[in-house]
């Protein structure tokens, strides 16, 4: 990783200080940005931006050419995430509002997508996207908040998915 985006991203730790952002963690971002690089997605959907620090792991690890569009619906999180986007000059594109009212007026066909924002939502999210075969998909807190999830959880056990035990809980697998 270059070092202008390291900073950016040390910057938003320190931000995050005491969860105020409730960000993921470094650990879950080194995961996420290797999961990004071995599959070499062209388009990836991000629900749930908050200030841009998972956002900034996965664009950093994208090829040239590839695009992340990341969606947040709170106005404050999302001008910081803006302005860290902004700086990182990565190919970022922020859409504000509700999720599933962004989600299915996207043309885009996403090759992975990460969800973060309500728990409870996540599968609903899946299935608002166009995505395409053999999309990757990455959702946090899998572990932390498992009581929220689980038809999104039975879903992805149908789908072979594994979980890696971050401090929250990260489930991934393909489509
Ligand atoms: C856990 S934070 C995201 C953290 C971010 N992925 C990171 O690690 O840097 C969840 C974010 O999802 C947003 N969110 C929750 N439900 C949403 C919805 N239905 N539509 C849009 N944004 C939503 C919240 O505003 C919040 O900023």
């Amino acid at each position: 990783m270059n070092k202008a985006i390291d900073k950016i991203l040390r910057e938003q730790e320190s931000l995050n200080k005491d969860g105020l952002y409730s960000t993921i963690d470094r650990e879950t971002g080194f995961i996420i940005s290797t999961l990004i690089k071995k599959r070499n997605p062209k388009n990836v959907l991000e629900v749930g931006t908050s200030i841009g620090y998972s956002g900034i792991w996965i664009a950093s690890a994208l090829k040239k050419g590839a695009k992340l569009t990341t969606i947040d619906g709170w106005k404050e999180r999302a001008a910081i995430a803006k302005k860290n986007f902004k700086k990182s000059k990565l190919p970022i594109e922020l859409i504000e509002g509700r999720a599933l009212e962004i989600i299915p007026k996207l043309k885009t066909k996403f090759d992975a997508v990460f969800l973060d924002a309500t728990k409870a939502e996540y599968l609903k999210y899946l299935r608002a996207a166009k995505l395409n075969k053999n999309a990757l998909v990455i959702a946090d807190n899998t572990i932390s908040h498992a009581h929220k999830m689980k038809d999104f959880l039975d879903y992805a056990e149908k789908q072979c998915a594994f979980t890696i035990k971050t401090k929250s809980g990260l489930t991934f697998f393909v489509l």
